[in-house]
């Protein structure tokens, strides 16, 4: 690995050269102040859009009506989530209220067991409400949560099963799941059991081992075989096809192994985040903008769609990645950051105001291969574009 390492930073060059092309002469203060303003705006609007009981998904770009889910949907902690970080930025009451009435209708998920997103769903608004206000009750509902997701380890293939089994997936895990882990590592360290740790620790080390292809891409899906604990195969769902690198499940990942550095401080997790975005920013398929295509591998690139929420979840990824680093290559992953936040801030993917639905960024792209959210709002671009926003105002300007 340590080898592997090395001989990727060697290719650091090219990546570097592009980053620092960048205008560097917005100023962060106003425009991530701005951007909160905004995001304020829009989602007291997108509050109007969705009934009492529901949360919002996307727009329908056909009918211009905003799409909701139940609470039961893997991005319905988004919208909750995200009213926090802008209510944070900006203590705005009324975005409080509407955080404070979306947490409410959420809070009952802790229970759910249906699939592996009790991450998403429950420690992203949970976890801000718990960082902001300390509440004992958001705490349970934190722990409770972790209880729920762990139903669904596996010591057979020692992975978390993600879906339940369904055609042609007989215990599907999916590059995704690394973002749950989170929840694990937190309730741990937060007076829990210490077995949540060793799950998250296990299902990491596996994703490592099995997820990943020797260039640092990943797989979306791995099928194992509980019966005997074999991998069956790799697999991308979402993506263009098996062989590809999916932006979104890249970034998943690449977040993933980054949190699990923070929390257990393990370099294989650090080494294993710095080759997965040395592999992205060099790839010659990553524009000079930063905002990857939907799969690094579209036939139709340079023609084909962006994904904001790839780009979202990869600045907010690079923040924390800059922390545990030093010097040239510390800054250069600020730098990335910096330069999609600016990007995603400007009029090509960010709405005008009253539009969208209310979300914030249009251009995400959800499940292409189904035909399903292409070119659209998702609220987890919104989310970990707030959440670099967070990061970089707190990290990179206090
Ligand atoms: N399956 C979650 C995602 O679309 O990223």
């Amino acid at each position: 690995m340590k080898k592997r390492y090395f001989i990727a930073l060697a290719f650091f060059g090219a990546f570097s050269t592009q980053i620092l092309a960048q205008d560097k002469k917005v100023d962060m203060a106003v425009l991530i102040e701005e951007q909160f303003a905004n995001a304020a705006v829009q989602y007291k609007l997108l509050e109007k859009n969705v009934p009492d009981t529901m949360m919002p998904k996307t727009l329908n770009k056909l009918t211009g009506k905003v799409e909701v889910s139940n609470t039961k949907w893997w991005c319905s902690g988004f919208f909750p989530g995200s009213l926090l970080y802008i209510f944070e930025h900006t203590q705005d009451q009324e975005i409080l209220r509407i955080a404070k009435k979306r947490l409410a209708i959420q809070e009952k998920e802790k229970h759910y067991t249906g699939n592996h997103d009790l991450g998403f769903m429950m420690f992203n608004p949970f976890g801000n409400a718990y960082r902001l206000f300390k509440n004992p009750a958001d705490k349970t509902t934190i722990d409770t949560a972790a209880m729920s997701l762990i139903t669904r380890y596996r010591p057979e293939i020692k992975s978390i099963q993600s879906w339940n089994k369904r055609p042609p997936f007989n215990c599907p895990v999916i590059i995704d799941n690394m973002m749950n882990l989170e929840l694990l590592l937190w309730v741990s360290e937060n007076g829990g059991d210490a077995k949540f740790r060793e799950i998250a620790i296990n299902h990491a080390n596996s994703t490592i081992a099995n997820h990943y292809r020797p260039d640092f891409s990943a797989f979306h899906v791995l099928d194992y075989d509980l019966s005997t604990g074999k991998l069956i195969a790799g697999k991308n769902h979402q993506g263009y096809n098996d062989a590809s690198t999916w932006a979104r499940g890249q970034a998943w990942g690449f977040y993933g192994f980054t949190m699990m550095y923070r929390f257990v401080k393990d370099e294989r997790y650090l080494n294993q985040a710095r080759n997965i975005i040395k592999f992205l920013m060099n790839h010659p398929n990553m524009p000079e903008d930063l905002i990857p295509y939907w799969d690094f591998n579209a036939p139709d690139i340079p023609n084909a769609l962006r994904d904001a929420s790839a780009a979202s979840v990869l600045a907010s990824g690079l923040l924390e990645l800059s922390r545990y680093t030093k010097g040239k290559e510390s800054k250069m992953y600020v730098e990335a950051a910096r330069k999609i936040i600016v990007k995603l801030a400007s009029d090509e993917y960010r709405a005008k105001q009253g539009e969208n639905g209310g979300f914030v960024l249009m251009h995400g792209v959800g499940h292409l291969p189904a035909k399903s959210e292409v070119d659209v709002p998702l609220t987890y671009g919104d989310y970990y574009f707030l959440e670099a926003m967070h990061r970089y105002k707190n990290w990179i300007l206090n």
